[in-house]
C-alpha cells in the first residue's frame, strides 16, 4: 500500500512543470497527499528525499529530453537517492518532437539499479523549447487535451497499483523502445558532446544593465556577473536567460538549429508521440 506521492521535476521552459501539475491534480483528486519539488535554482530536492525515506511513497520524476537524455539535475537527484524500501517510481519525460531519445530508459535504469520498482512511465510530446521563435515549431500546441488525458490515464493506473500490497512493475525493457543500433548511438550523444554545436550566447555589453534577471532565471545557477554575465560549464543551454533578459542583451542565433532539429524528426519519425507505459 502506498499512501503518499511525491513529484520531482526539472523544467527550464515550463512544459514538464505543466505535466507535473496534471499529475498532482489527478493524485489530489483521489485523496493522495502530494509533495512537489521543482529542481533547480539551488533546490536539489533533498526535502523530498527525507519524506520519501519514510516509505509508502510513489515517486514521480520528470525531465525534459535534452540531446537524448534527461537533464543533469534530474540525473543528480536520482543518484542522490539512497536505497529506500517501500518506494515505487514513475519516470516521465517531455520531448520536442525530434526524438525522445533514451531519456526515459536512462531514468528507468538508474532507478531500477537502485532497487526501485517502476510502476508506470510516460513520454509526452511538447513544443520544442529551442524553436519557440520559429514560425512552424515542432510540437506546437502540445501538450494538448489528449496528451493531458493520457497523463491522467497513467495516474489512474498508478493509483490502482498504489492500492495493492505489491504493485505490479513494468519491465525496464519496455522503455528501451528505440531500435538497438539507434539506442547505442544515442548513448554516445549527450548534451556534453553536442555543446560545441549549439548556438553560442554573446553578451551585448552596451545593453546589459547588470540587473541579474539572467542569473536569477538560470535553473542550474550557471551564470555569474563580473560585471557582465558569464556562463559556467554547467550551463544546460536552455536559453531561458536570453528569453528573460529585459534588455535583449543576451544574443544567440537559434535559427540554424531549426533545419537540424527538423532533420532529426524526419530521420527518427518517432511514433507514438505521447505514450504511457502501464
Ligand atoms: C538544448 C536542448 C536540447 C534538446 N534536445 C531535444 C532532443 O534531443 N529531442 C527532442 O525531441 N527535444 C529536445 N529538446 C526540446 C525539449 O525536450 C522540449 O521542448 C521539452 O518539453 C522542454 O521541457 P521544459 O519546457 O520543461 O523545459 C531540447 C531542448 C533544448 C533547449
Amino acid at each position: 500500500m502506498f499512501k503518499k506521492a511525491a513529484i520531482v521535476y526539472c523544467s527550464p521552459g515550463g512544459t514538464t512543470r505543466h505535466v507535473a501539475q496534471v499529475i498532482e491534480k489527478q493524485l489530489e483528486n483521489a485523496g493522495i497527499s502530494v509533495l512537489t519539488a521543482d529542481l533547480g535554482k539551488g533546490n536539489d530536492g533533498s526535502f523530498v528525499i527525507d519524506e520519501v525515506k519514510k516509505g509508502e511513497t510513489c515517486l514521480f520524476i520528470g525531465s525534459p529530453v535534452y540531446v537524448n537524455h534527461p537533464l543533469p539535475p534530474v540525473q543528480q537527484f536520482i543518484s542522490n537517492l539512497s536505497e529506500i524500501t517501500n518506494v515505487c517510481t514513475v519516470p516521465f519525460v517531455t520531448w520536442g518532437g525530434a526524438t525522445s531519445g533514451i531519456a526515459l530508459y536512462d531514468m528507468g535504469k538508474a532507478l531500477t539499479d537502485k532497487g526501485f520498482s517502476l510502476i508506470g512511465a510516460g513520454k509526452i510530446l511538447a513544443l520544442h523549447s529551442m524553436m519557440q521563435q520559429s514560425e512552424n515549431p515542432l510540437g506546437s500546441g502540445h501538450p494538448d487535451k489528449e496528451d493531458d488525458n493520457l497523463i491522467q490515464d497513467l495516474v489512474n493506473s498508478v493509483l490502482k497499483k498504489m492500492a495493492e500490497e505489491a504493485p505490479e512493475a513494468i519491465a525496464l525493457s519496455d522503455l528501451a523502445y528505440q531500435p538497438e543500433k539507434v539506442h547505442a548511438e544515442m548513448e554516445k550523444m549527450t548534451l556534453e558532446t553536442a555543446r560545441g554545436h549549439l548556438p553560442k550566447k554573446e553578451i551585448n555589453e552596451a545593453l546589459c544593465t547588470e540587473c541579474r534577471v539572467c542569473s536569477e532565471t538560470c535553473p542550474v545557477q550557471a551564470i555569474t556577473l563580473s560585471p557582465y554575465p558569464e556562463f559556467g560549464k554547467n550551463c544546460i543551454c536552455c536559453f531561458q536567460c536570453m528569453r528573460a533578459c529585459p534588455e535583449g542583451a543576451i544574443e544567440a542565433d537559434l535559427s540554424p538549429m531549426e533545419d537540424r532539429i527538423k532533420g532529426k524528426a524526419k530521420q527518427f519519425d518517432e511514433h507514438p508521440l505521447t505514450q504511457i507505459f502501464v
